[in-house]
């Protein structure tokens, strides 16, 4: 499926998105009122990956819970991402999302691209505070957007939250936020807003979502599905996912880079790579990434 991010803003994308071989249709992190988000230029590209600071740009929630029985036509789930700017916020918009008809509902705990408001899945007090009472306004699955962890005791820690509170779903990485690409031909940073700062995606994260799927993927034990994204561009970065323990992959700047045709392409030759290793189906890869024996990474939760 996409993830929420690139192309997932406005109508005609999503319906391009219902109309594709994506499989769902994840929607732009939503915010209370619309937002124009931040200065451009917010995107920039290269053959390594890309580089936002979008700033939270969409419709408003509202506005996308009015799209969602018309999305419903294309007989995929819709999942609706949420991104409050306070707990009461989030409570706001998962209640609407939950009576308008979503599937799953994605909670953003990771946009590295307001200014004054830090990453609350680095804060995992506040995590848990929002996590819970998020939990208790809706029964729909609640998946959660996390950044990238760098420690063990971070990711154990997270895991250990999402159990307690009862989600559905890790989707795993949000882009690595408070980066920055220099054009040294121009001796300047890539992108306007925040100096320069923004979430890097694409090939440059792949290792760094990998590694967060895997350890999240044995804290978790599989009670919890992951989600991985970062750097996904074609069937084999899918099938590493895979390995690593995730159970659906989400494409984000591949996806703005080739628009909804992606979708086929990456299942074609995710099919075609599972024949060639003689896997019978996706479930045999679940997790079984091959590790030199002897070492353990430390803990387990
Ligand atoms: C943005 O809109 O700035 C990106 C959202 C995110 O990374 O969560």
């Amino acid at each position: 499926m996409n993830a929420s991010g690139p192309l997932c803003t406005f109508e005609n994308e999503l319906e391009s998105l219902g109309q594709s071989e994506s499989g769902a249709i994840v929607l732009k992190s939503t915010t209370m009122e619309p937002r124009t988000g931040n200065e451009r230029p917010k995107y920039y590209e290269n053959e390594h990956g890309s580089i936002n600071s979008n700033g939270l740009e969409n419709l408003g929630y509202q506005k996308y819970c009015e799209l969602i029985p018309k999305l419903k036509q294309f007989g995929k789930p819709i999942i609706p991402s949420v991104c409050g700017f306070s707990l009461s916020e989030f409570e706001t918009m998962v209640k609407a999302f939950d009576k308008a008809g979503a599937d799953v509902i994605e909670i953003n705990l990771s946009c590295p691209n307001i200014i004054g408001k830090p990453q609350v899945a680095y804060d995992f007090e506040q995590s848990e505070k929002y996590l819970s009472a998020i939990r208790s306004v809706t029964d729909k699955p609640l998946w959660v957007k996390l950044p990238p962890y760098f420690e063990l005791i971070h990711r154990q820690e997270m895991a250990k939250l999402l159990l307690k509170n009862k989600m559905d779903g890790a989707t795993l990485i949000n882009s690595v936020g408070n980066s920055i690409i220099v054009d040294p031909e121009k001796g300047q940073a890539v992108i306007k807003p925040k100096q320069g700062l923004g979430g890097l995606g694409g090939h440059y994260v792949k290792p760094i979502a990998l590694g967060n799927v895997w350890t999240f993927y044995n804290e978790l034990k599989g009670k919890i599905p992951i989600i991985g994204a970062g750097g996904v561009y074609s069937g084999k970065d899918a099938f590493e996912f895979f390995l690593c323990g995730a159970e659906m992959v989400q494409i984000g700047t591949a996806y703005k880079h080739e628009g909804p045709g992606i979708f086929s392409r990456i299942k074609k030759e995710l099919d075609a790579f599972l024949s060639l290793k003689k896997y019978s189906s996706i479930n045999d890869v679940i997790g079984k990434l091959k590790v030199v024996e002897g070492e353990e990474y430390g803990f387990t939760a």
